[in-house]
């Protein structure tokens, strides 16, 4: 069986106190419980305080984005080795804010998974269709192209450090979340998709987590979808106590 996997995306969230007085409040919080893999990912100033409050814990460090180079003049980015020279493991890559707020292509989010890969990173990578295309039957299509474009020239060898989220964009901060059904279904898709691009045993061992108005009272239904292996939380993640219960949703 899939492990659970609860990531939390504090977006350009928090203060340097408030960030990491809200990781040692998760880490005390899991008192060492390592049933679900839990991931903070603070904005870029505050991860290397939040690495040191959760230094010698289970919870795992990723940031919320990097530029695919190792270094040079790329004034105001962020490179994968200087992630994981401050002790990030994970990298989310495509989120729906990038690709829709700042322009993102799938073109450049491959190269960014690419990159990370390659220096080590363990990247989740999100993906999901606007409320105009789920309403226009484009749904399966989007994730169809965001995944696989997005996989362009990743090693099979790759597969286990990679993590897909399904993020539907009309979910997100809205307060109105996919059904189980939805959500169901279109982590099937990905997955089925994810095993006719590299192979049946890496679909079967992919993590999916569903992003999108993930709150406590709905985060036990959805992580009990077959195909739901966690998720990916923004709003209810800046809270130890929300949090708290939503990775504790995910105990089986
Ligand atoms: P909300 O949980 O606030 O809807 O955000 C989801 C998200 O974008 C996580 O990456």
């Amino acid at each position: 069986m899939r492990k659970k996997f609860v990531a939390a995306n504090w977006k350009m969230y928090t203060n340097r106190v408030g960030a990491q007085q809200l990781a040692a409040d998760v880490v005390k919080g899991l008192a060492g419980d390592d049933r679900v893999t839990v991931a903070l990912c603070p904005p870029f100033p505050y991860l290397a305080f939040v690495a040191d409050a959760v230094k010698g814990s289970k919870v795992v460090l990723g940031a919320q984005n990097m530029y695919p180079d190792k270094e040079g003049a790329f004034t105001g980015e962020v490179s994968p080795t200087m992630l994981l020279d401050v002790g990030c493991t994970h990298v989310i890559l495509g989120h729906s804010e990038r690709r829709h707020k700042l322009g993102e292509s799938d073109w450049f989010i491959n190269q960014k998974v690419r990159s990370a890969l390659a220096a080590g990173l363990q990247v989740i990578l999100c993906v999901g269709e606007t409320l105009d295309e789920r309403k226009s039957n484009q749904t399966d299509a989007v994730l169809d192209r965001q995944l696989t474009q997005g996989l362009v020239d990743v090693a099979a060898a790759d597969t286990p450090r990679l993590v897909v989220a399904y993020e539907p964009v009309w979910a997100i901060g809205t307060g109105h979340n996919a059904t189980p059904e939805q959500a169901q279904e279109a982590h099937a898709f990905l997955r089925r998709r994810f095993g006719q691009i590299f192979s049946e045993k890496a679909a079967v061992a992919l993590p999916i987590q569903y992003g999108g108005s993930v709150k406590p009272d709905n985060a036990a239904i959805l992580f009990a979808q077959p195909d739901v292996d966690g998720g990916l939380i923004g709003g209810a993640s800046l809270k130890a106590d929300s949090f708290l219960a939503i990775v504790r949703a995910g105990i089986s």
